[in-house]
């Protein structure tokens, strides 16, 4: 068993659908345990710092575009293997190529309107928590 933490986003597509308990359940039915949670706006500039590995990428700008336009759920989510384990629940980041019964291929829209956000790699994972929680905002529950 190895337990991880991983920053998952519910993003301004899926909110403004109504589908933020949807997509927890679907955590929660594969075991991970949500141990933090808020909802918020983000400013450009968060948004921008947020994505700053993308920062040379041409779809930059619409992509932090798109996530102003409306609230987002973050969530820390702690589970066996749980970054690997959300990457899978959420399914490839095109949902023309994720998987059947993912999120991304039953929800989103389109490469840009694809419902949620998960970390990467545990690197990612620590520097994405620590950029929207506290230690003391987080309930562990290993
Ligand atoms: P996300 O997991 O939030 O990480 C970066 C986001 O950029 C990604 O999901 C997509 O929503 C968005 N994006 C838009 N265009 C592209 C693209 N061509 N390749 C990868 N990501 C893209």
């Amino acid at each position: 068993m190895t337990i991880e933490r991983t920053l998952s986003i519910v993003k301004p597509d899926a909110v403004s659908k109504n589908q933020i308990g949807e997509i927890i359940h679907r955590f929660e039915r594969a075991g991970l345990k949500v141990v933090a949670a808020k909802m918020l706006r983000l400013s450009k500039e968060r948004a921008e710092a947020f994505y700053d590995i993308h920062k040379n990428r041409p779809f930059f700008n619409d992509l932090v575009n798109f996530m102003l336009t409306g609230p987002v759920l973050v969530q820390v989510l702690e589970g066996d293997n749980a970054i690997a384990k959300n990457r899978e629940i959420m399914g490839a980041t095109n949902p023309k190529d994720a998987a059947p019964g993912t999120i991304r291929a039953d929800l989103a829209e389109s490469i840009e309107a694809n419902a949620v956000h998960g970390s990467d790699s545990p690197e990612n994972a620590k520097v994405e928590i620590n950029f929207f929680f506290t230690p003391a905002e987080i309930y562990s529950r290993a």
